[in-house]
């Protein structure tokens, strides 16, 4: 059986499920030629940070109070440093349409809705064919409420959609309150989203009684917040999905389009398998297609999602309730 294993992403069309996630391997273009011969759908960039910009003005600012630097020196001083972040970024998406075929997609992370919504223009002026935002503000402001945290999401998508035509994505977490209606709400207004972003995470060192950074990989386990939530938004979403976190194989590409998801964004099977896991993985999703008599993606998106699949009720269970009882059992 022949398969064709093209789908639509936020209004792009692409030859495969797999883009590869916004990463250092994806800072500069040295791997996307092998990338896109390997079979990816599309690239991510690194993503441009908007608390970069503020802190090294920051620390600027500092070494201004203490030689006393004149306003209009500070003005030109926060413009240059602006237009040096830009051009970089800009050079990096012109070089990235330069050495592939395959959709480029630029990346800000961002946790406001000031000062950077002007650098989206020159984004999509640079030829990017799509703008994700990897936006999270760290629920930890004990003083903000919940619907002032949330709103500021939809500001910043409003606000940088005023600017631009080409299609934004929203790399969303999951630390909301009421994470379906977040995800439905956000669909109305982004081309896509992606469910969900993994963050660094502070570990400690007992020996050292220091913190430190947790593992920056993700292990194939993690995939399964992601797994509940792509099953669960699936014909609910306005917008496109991908789902990203804990996809390392050909089963993890597998489950997520059974649940429903569009594409996947991968990163950590890159790090630690190659660019060849790409291959492989679509290998896995071809063999998997014609054995099951799906000829097309969208014949197979979202047979095992909440709204599809014969016992939708597991997606709800969260609580171990028979395991309880018999928990002894399962210690050695
Ligand atoms: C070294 C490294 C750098 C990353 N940099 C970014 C980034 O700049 N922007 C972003 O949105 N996500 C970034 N991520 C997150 C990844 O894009 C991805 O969402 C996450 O690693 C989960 O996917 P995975 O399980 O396939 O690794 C980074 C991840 C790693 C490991």
């Amino acid at each position: 059986m022949k398969t064709n294993i093209t789908t639509k992403f936020a209004g792009l069309t692409l030859k495969s499920p797999i883009i590869i996630g916004a990463s250092g391997i994806t800072g500069d273009t040295k791997h996307f030629k092998t990338f896109e011969e390997n079979g990816a759908g599309a690239i991510v960039l690194k993503s441009i940070f908007e608390e970069e910009i503020i802190f090294e003005f920051n620390s600027f600012m500092k070494e201004a109070e203490e030689y006393g630097y004149d306003n209009e020196f500070l003005d030109y001083f926060d413009y240059k440093l602006k237009q040096d972040n830009i051009t970089k970024y800009i050079d990096l998406i012109k070089a990235a349409k330069q050495e592939v075929d395959i959709p480029i997609i630029a990346s800000v992370n961002c946790v406001s809705t000031h000062e950077w919504a002007y650098f989206t223009k020159k984004i999509e002026e640079a030829g990017a064919d799509a703008l994700e935002l990897n936006i999270f503000i760290l629920p930890s402001d004990l003083t903000k409420s919940c619907t002032d945290m949330e709103k500021t999401y939809f500001e910043i998508v409003e606000k940088v959609k005023a600017q631009i035509n080409i299609p934004v994505v929203v790399k969303m977490s999951y630390y909301f309150s009421n994470l379906g209606k977040m995800i439905i709400d956000l669909s109305e207004k982004a081309d896509g989203l992606v469910l969900f972003n993994r963050f660094y995470n502070p570990d400690i060192d007992i020996k050292e009684k220091k913190i430190v950074n947790a593992k920056i990989f993700s292990t194939p386990d993690e995939i399964l917040t992601p797994l509940r939530w792509v099953g669960i938004s699936y014909g609910r979403v306005k917008s496109s999905l991908a789902a990203t976190t804990g996809i390392h194989d050909g089963n993890g590409l597998i489950k997520m389009i059974l649940a429903g998801a569009d594409a996947v964004e991968i990163v950590s099977t890159i790090y630690k398998n190659g660019p060849k896991v790409i291959k492989e993985m679509i290998k896995d999703l071809e063999n998997y297609m014609a054995d099951n008599g799906y000829e097309t993606i969208e014949d197979m998106k979202g047979v095992a999602s909440k709204q599809k699949a014969k016992n939708p009720a597991m997606y709800e269970r969260a609580q171990f309730m028979r395991y309880f009882g018999d928990f002894d059992e399962d210690i050695v």
